[in-house]
């Protein structure tokens, strides 16, 4: 099947970054459409090449393509440090800042993230930005105190929208619900990640600081990596 320009620099940042996927490593299995170029492509190797890995999904849709394309799973529980996470991102800006969540996984794909030696992102280079800002910025919430999270969000500049299923609140793997945020452009992600953080019945917001090691670009000429 011939690919479209943009999938095809997804496969190609996804395809990259699985090639330095070594035997024995336990690595992270991020969701979405970049992130299941690099589920099929390390499917791929392991048949191919026998590799011996361990995949740690962070989502129910991740866990099903996984087993779908035979790479052997740890759960979570099982896994406490991993090698390495693959996954993509719905923005990144040149200090490696992501936003993340349009597909609703963040909280799961933070943990998994933070506790990887090294975490590639994946992404074409339409994601690659000035400052984060045009993809609103999910928030995972309880549902209980989504009210006063909407409230807190507005007074930080922001701009909340509940986000929606078939017409009832989307629901997350944890049971939770999302707010997508628009924000003006933002100067300072670990400031307002740090803001964000203390606002209480946030159980998760979409910004990653600190946490990629590289950007895996897909790009029309190839691949570009970006090391932190
Ligand atoms: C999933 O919750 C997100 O964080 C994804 O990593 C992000 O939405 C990127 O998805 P695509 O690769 O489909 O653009």
């Amino acid at each position: 099947m011939t690919l479209g320009p943009v999938d095809q620099k997804k496969k190609n940042a996804a395809d990259h970054a699985v090639s330095l996927i070594t035997n024995g490593m336990k690595v992270g299995l991020g969701t979405g459409s970049t992130a299941k170029f690099a589920v099929e492509a390390l499917g791929r190797r392991i048949k191919a090449e026998g590799l011996k890995v361990k995949g740690v999904p962070t989502s129910e849709a991740t866990r099903k393509l996984a087993l779908e394309q035979g790479v052997p799973l740890l759960s979570f529980e099982e896994a406490d440090r991993l090698d390495l996470c693959i996954d993509g991102a719905d923005e990144a800006d040149a200090g490696l800042n992501l936003t993340k969540g349009g597909g609703g996984a963040l909280l799961r794909e933070k943990v998994v993230a933070f506790v990887s030696e090294r975490f590639y992102c994946v992404v074409d280079d339409a994601k690659l930005v000035d400052k984060l800002h045009a993809f609103p910025l999910p928030l995972e919430v309880v549902p209980f105190a989504e009210k006063v999270v909407a409230r807190e969000l507005v007074r930080l500049g922001g701009q909340p929208m509940l986000r929606t299923r078939d017409g009832a609140p989307y629901l997350t793997d944890n049971g939770l619900w999302i707010l997508d945020c628009r924000f003006p452009p933002i100067d300072d992600p670990p400031m307002l990640a740090r803001a964000l953080s203390s606002i209480p019945g946030i159980a998760e917001h979409g910004l990653f600081c600190g946490l990629t090691h590289a950007l895996v670009v897909g790009t029309d000429q190839g691949v570009k990596v970006i090391e932190r």
